[in-house]
């Protein structure tokens, strides 16, 4: 329900409270403008409710099982969009650090940022930045945002700062491999996601961790952003814990 907060022992699953093993959930959060269009609002109104659902799946998925999770807010392709929908949404993000910083650090949550950052209003970048350094020791769980994000951008940034290192001597050639790619990488230090959820029924992956989610199993559904529950979240990791992952080998 909207504005409620939900605690994991109200969401009922088969087996109540339980690690289903996916300790780093994805989540392309879509279906913000045509969960407003569809009430006759604005776009924007679907993205300030949107950013409302983030605390509450934050709240209950490590309860679960997640340790790591990475959400989908603003892609580099989106600034096609209007200005108005691209100057709201900035403000949208700055608000949520400002208003969100002290119960996501109470709750143990660690954020970071991947993305492109030299396009942002520098407001909003030392927000960033400024919670990073505040909930850099937290440990229940982390949480990505990707804003100004391109799985693209991101491998092609991560190939510039490698041949660089390579021109200057700081790495030699037989030292390039998939680590070394990887530390360059906007998410260094953070496993890939086991699990990408993408909502609204749109069945693809609009260049998010392109590098990351080679292996990752990814589940769609038809729910729109706004109205994706802490429940839903549950019931797809349950489903999620049922699957048998091969990486290309044979069931033992
Ligand atoms: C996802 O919702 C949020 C962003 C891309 C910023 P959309 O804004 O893409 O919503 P739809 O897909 O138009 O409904
Ligand atoms: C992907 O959604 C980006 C985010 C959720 C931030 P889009 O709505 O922008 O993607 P397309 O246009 O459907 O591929
Ligand atoms: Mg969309």
């Amino acid at each position: 329900m909207a504005g409620t907060k939900v605690k994991p022992d109200q969401i009922e699953v088969p087996g109540g409270i339980t690690d289903y093993g996916v300790p780093h959930v994805a989540i392309i959060m879509d279906g913000n403008g045509r969960w407003a269009q569809n009430k006759g609002w604005p776009r924007l109104a679907g993205h300030r409710k949107g950013a409302e659902r983030i605390k509450e799946i934050v709240r209950v998925a490590p309860d679960f099982g997640v340790r790591y999770m990475t959400i989908y807010a603003f892609s580099t392709e989106n600034w096609k969009r209007s200005t108005e929908e691209v100057l709201g949404l900035m403000s949208i993000f700055a608000r949520y650090i400002e208003k969100e910083a002290d119960e996501l650090s109470a709750l143990g949550v660690r954020m970071r940022f991947i993305g492109e950052r030299g396009r942002l209003d520098g407001k909003l970048a030392r927000l960033m930045s400024g919670i990073e350094e505040r909930t850099k020791d937290n440990t229940r769980l982390t949480l990505t945002v990707a804003i100004n994000y391109g799985g693209r951008s991101e491998i092609m940034r991560a190939a510039k700062k490698l041949a660089l290192d390579l021109a200057a001597g700081r790495i030699s050639e037989d030292q390039l491999d998939e680590a070394a790619f990887e530390e360059r990488l906007d998410t260094a230090g953070t496993p890939d996601p086991d699990l990408v959820i993408r909502t609204s029924g749109e069945t693809r992956t609009s260049n998010f961790l392109a590098w990351q989610a080679a292996y990752a199993e990814y589940e769609f559904t038809e729910t729109l952003w706004p109205d994706f529950s802490p429940a839903e979240l549950v019931s797809i990791l349950s489903r999620f814990g049922k699957r048998e992952r091969r990486y290309g080998g044979v069931k033992a």
